[in-house]
C-alpha cells in the first residue's frame, strides 16, 4: 500500500484534564494516534479545566506520552489561563500564565517545522482583557481576540517556509461558529478573519466549541475544528477529533468520531477544500461555513 500524499498533522483539542475528562477516550487516543499515519499532532488548547497543578501535570504527562510517538505541538486556552490572578492586566500578563509555563515551558507560541510542514500557533487567550469583551459579559472569561502583532508574526514565520510546504496555523478559539452554538469564540471576529487570510495559512486548526467542524473562512482558507473529549460536548454528540491533511491541491479533513461502547474511534465524515489561490486550483469544495 502506498503512502497518502501530503502531510498529515492529527488535530485534537479541548481535553480538559479534571473533573470531566473521559479517561477512556484519553486512553484510546493515546493507542490510536499512532495508527494514523500521521507526521505531527496538534493540540489546540484547554489542556485543563481549571488550570490546577494536577490537572497541568495530567495533561503533561499525556502530552509527554504522544510526543514519545510523534512531535507534538500545543497552546494554552483560555482554561489554561489563570485570569483570577491578573484582571485586565491589574498584575501584568505574566501570572496569568505562570502554571502554564511551569509545566508546557516558556513558549505560549511554539513553532514546529517538519518534512513537508510548517505549524505555527497564535495566542487567543488572554483571560479578563479588554481586546476580548463583547457586550455579553458572562463571557469575559471565556472568548479570546487575535491581536494583529500575533497575525503578523504568523505571516513573517510562514513567509520563510519552504517552498510548497504546508502552512498550519493553529489556535484555540474557534473562527467559524458553532453549528450548535452559533457562536463565534474570538471578539472582533470579522477583523481576526480578514487577518488570518493575510497570514497564508493552508488551514487554520482550532477548537474552543466543544463541537467539530470543517468549513472555509470567506471561501479560501480552510478551517479544522476539533471537538472534546470530555463528558461536556455541544448537544451531548460524540466527541470527535480530526486528521487534517494537506497535499499540492487540496486540505483534507477527517473527522473521527467516538463511539461508546466499541471503546474506539471511527472513520466518520470528510470534507476537502481547495488549498491555496483558487484560481490556481481545481478540486471540489465541501462543507464552507459562512458565519452568521
Ligand atoms: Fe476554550
Amino acid at each position: 500500500m502506498t503512502a497518502a500524499p501530503g502531510v498529515a498533522i492529527v488535530h485534537v483539542s479541548d481535553v480538559h484534564f479534571g473533573r470531566d475528562c473521559d479517561l477512556v477516550q484519553i486512553e484510546a487516543l493515546e493507542t490510536f494516534f499512532p495508527t494514523l499515519g500521521a507526521q505531527a499532532i496538534a493540540l489546540s488548547g484547554d489542556l485543563s479545566q481549571r488550570a490546577r497543578h494536577g490537572e497541568l501535570q495530567a495533561a503533561h504527562a499525556f502530552v509527554q506520552r504522544l510526543r514519545a510517538v510523534l512531535p507534538t505541538l500545543v497552546i494554552p486556552g483560555n482554561h489554561d489561563v489563570q485570569w483570577w490572578a491578573s484582571p485586565f492586566g491589574v498584575r501584568g500578563s505574566a501570572p496569568l500564565y505562570r502554571k502554564y509555563r511551569r509545566y508546557f515551558g516558556e513558549e505560549l507560541t511554539p513553532t514546529l517545522a517538519i518534512p513537508g510542514a510548517v505549524l505555527a500557533s497564535a495566542l487567543t487567550s488572554f483571560g479578563v482583557s479588554p481586546g476580548s469583551l463583547t457586550p455579553r459579559l458572562r463571557d469575559m472569561a471565556v472568548k479570546g481576540h487575535l491581536p494583529r502583532s500575533e497575525t503578523d508574526r504568523v505571516r513573517d514565520i510562514f513567509a520563510k517556509a519552504p517552498a510548497g510546504a504546508a502552512k498550519v496555523l493553529v489556535m484555540h478559539h474557534n473562527v467559524l461558529p458553532g453549528k450548535i452554538s452559533e457562536r463565534m469564540g474570538l471578539a472582533h471576529w470579522r477583523d481576526a478573519q480578514r487577518r488570518l487570510q493575510e497570514t497564508g495559512a493552508d488551514v487554520v486548526l482550532c477548537g474552543h466549541d466543544h463541537q467539530e467542524g470543517a468549513g472555509q473562512v470567506s471561501g479560501r482558507l480552510a478551517v479544522s475544528a476539533a471537538g472534546t473529549h470530555t463528558t461536556r460536548t455541544r448537544g451531548r454528540r460524540p466527541s470527535v477529533f480530526n486528521v487534517v491533511r494537506v497535499d499540492r491541491d487540496s486540505v483534507h479533513i477527517q473527522h473521527y468520531r467516538w463511539e461508546a461502547h466499541g471503546r474506539h474511534f471511527l472513520p466518520s465524515d470528510r470534507y476537502t477544500f481547495m488549498r491555496g489561490d483558487p484560481r490556481h486550483a481545481a478540486v471540489s469544495v465541501a462543507g464552507g461555513d459562512q458565519p452568521r
